[in-house]
């Protein structure tokens, strides 16, 4: 017998084995085995950590379903039929047999969750399978799962506190259920009970200085306006795990240093400092970063604004490395730093990376120098010369400009304005200023739009909603210059508006996001049963297939002749 709190043990006799089914033997396993994935039933079958991450998704599916209906939002499935509108990403199109029609999957269940707030439901919420046709990263997948979420009568300032109360009990949910393993490269969430096993010496592997807690986190989250996070971290999605935020340091530079990183006329340079671990030497932070710049993406050293410069402080060296600055050139910019920006305290091996940009209002997602900074801390890591931070920073970003130039936008709504809506064209604008901005100088008025961010990554992104028809038809056809066919595609929505709706306003958890980022996975395939690859190609199942001549009949579809 064991006692309550070590788990059971027993000895088995086994009398006879029969099998079932018959093992290939071209199959060969082994515990270092590596399938392709085109073999993911294998790989699903062999690698626990798969199907742990899966569990873990489920767990956490779960714990977030279950407060958003204690906090009552009604589950409603809404269809995966939809039709294409010019909602803001690239949509897949399904042909029907109706000569010339097609449905579209929807990129979101925005249209239809509104529909149902213009229908008197309240409170509305699904994990909604979403669908887009666009570029795929590590964090992005074509086809994609949101807990989405809409509620009448809100403010953006009601949904952030839902939210916030949904994050905030699956994580003390998660915290009950598991802790974190640290697997040298990033962690992951292993159960409470397993390791209670392992710590009980059932397992050799058993390694407790490996694993910790997950930390406890508080709400509210911070709050950080849009335009502050693109000028302290020159993104909008920052991770607050990187140390020190940019300073504007034009003023305080040489004409011949700024002529030499860049060719505008009169641009902002932005400076940023970098430590690595306090063990690394200066010759080693050279030649790391050397390393770095070397390898660092085309787009980097081709950038019309000009390319980074980085220097490394080394006190054996004129000027302290510092002389592409001018006799007086880094003392003028230390005395000019701000604490955040670390800059007036350097020590040997600390880098400064110096980076122009045009003279203009923040637009998009990120600069130039807020993607160098996320690409440098993480090589830094890598190369093992700063540490791992296992801590979860959150972060609201809020007061978003409503509309962003169309070369900034994968897709947008293709108006005839050159510019369309940041987050999508039912955001409300956030004050009453904004809707005067809208006529006047619709690239400065601000949408009530707030993101939820977790080192680095946009979890989700939700927004208060136009609610009045006229407001909505105004927005869509005077300020982003629709036509009549794409306005016409908007009509169910219109006609649900006009019908009388009530204020309302929503968000959208990137589910996978949400589980990667907590399950410590580099990418949202990490989580995802079936994942596409990177070329949007399913390898398991191999989709998209081609299209056979007798579908083309069918749908009455006929292919390009190939010039
Ligand atoms: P948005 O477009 O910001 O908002 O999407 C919400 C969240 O969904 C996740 N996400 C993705 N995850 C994986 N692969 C993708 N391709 C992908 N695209 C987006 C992100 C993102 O923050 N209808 C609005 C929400 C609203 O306003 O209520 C919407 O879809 O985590």
């Amino acid at each position: 017998m064991t006692d309550a709190s070590s788990p059971a043990r027993f000895d088995m006799e086994i009398s006879s084995i029969r099998y079932l089914n018959p093992f290939p033997k071209d199959i060969i396993v082994s515990s270092d085995a590596v399938f392709p994935a085109e073999s993911r039933h294998l790989q699903l079958r062999f690698h626990e950590r798969l199907r742990e991450a899966l569990r873990f998704r489920a767990f956490l599916k779960e714990s977030l379903g279950q407060t958003m209906n204690g906090l009552g939002y009604l589950h409603v499935e809404t269809p995966t039929l939809f039709k294409s509108t010019s909602e803001g990403a690239r949509e897949f199109l399904v042909p029907t047999r109706r000569a010339g029609y097609a449905y579209a999957l929807p990129q979101s269940p925005q249209q239809y969750k509104q529909v149902l707030m213009a229908s008197g439901l309240g409170g509305y919420y699904q994990f909604a399978r979403c669908y887009r046709d666009e570029d795929h990263r590590a964090d992005r997948q074509p086809e994609f799962t949101q807990m989405d979420l809409e509620k009448s009568f809100a403010t953006g300032e009601t949904i952030m506190e839902d939210v916030e109360k949904v994050v905030q009990r699956a994580w003390d949910a998660m915290r009950d259920e598991y802790v974190l393993k640290d697997d040298g490269t990033s962690f992951i969430p292993v159960k409470r009970a397993s390791q209670q096993q392992s710590l009980d010496g059932s397992s050799s592997t058993a390694n407790p200085s490996n694993i910790s807690e997950y930390p406890h986190i508080s709400t509210p989250f911070p709050r950080m306006k849009y335009d502050d996070c693109m000028t302290l971290y020159g993104s909008d999605k920052p991770d607050l795990r990187i140390p020190n935020t940019i300073l504007r340091v034009d003023e305080k530079l040489s004409a011949d240093f700024v002529g030499m990183i860049s060719h505008l006329e009169s641009p902002v340079v932005e400076a940023w400092k970098f430590s690595l671990h306090e063990d690394v030497d200066r010759r080693e932070a050279q030649t790391f970063l050397r390393g770095f710049m070397e390898n660092l993406h085309k787009s980097f050293h081709q950038n019309p604004d000009g390319a980074p410069q980085a220097l490394v402080y080394d006190s054996s060296k004129p000027l302290q490395g510092f002389s592409a600055l001018g006799p007086e050139g880094l003392g003028a910019l230390q005395e000019a730093a701000t604490p955040e920006s670390g800059l007036a305290e350097l020590q040997d091996g600390d880098m400064v990376v110096f980076q122009a940009r045009q003279k203009r209002p923040h637009q998009g997602g990120s600069t130039k120098l807020g993607e160098f900074r996320v690409a440098l801390y993480h090589a830094a890591i890598e190369a093992g010369l700063l540490e791992r931070d296992n801590s979860f920073r959150f972060l609201w970003v809020t007061d978003f400009p409503m509309f962003t130039p169309d070369e900034e936008v994968d897709v947008g709504q293709g108006g005839s304005s050159g510019f369309s809506a940041t987050h999508h064209p039912f955001t409300a604008p956030l004050g009453p200023e904004d809707v005067d901005l809208l006529l006047a100088d619709p690239l400065k008025a601000r949408g009530d739009h707030y993101d939820l961010v977790l080192n680095g990554v946009e979890l989700g992104g939700g927004s208060r909603r136009i609610h009045v028809a006229k407001m909505q038809e105004y927005v869509l056809r005077d300020i982003l210059g629709l036509d009549k066919v794409k306005m016409a595609e908007f009509s169910h929505l219109l006609k649900a508006l006009r019908a009388g709706c009530p204020p309302h306003a929503g968000f959208a958890l990137g589910f996978d996001r949400f589980v990667a980022v907590l399950g410590g996975a580099s990418s949202v395939r990490d989580v995802i049963a079936f994942p596409k690859n990177n070329k949007g190609v399913d390898e398991f199942a191999g989709g998209p297939g081609r299209i056979s001549d007798e579908a083309l009949e069918t749908y009455h579809l006929q292919l390009k002749k190939r010039k």
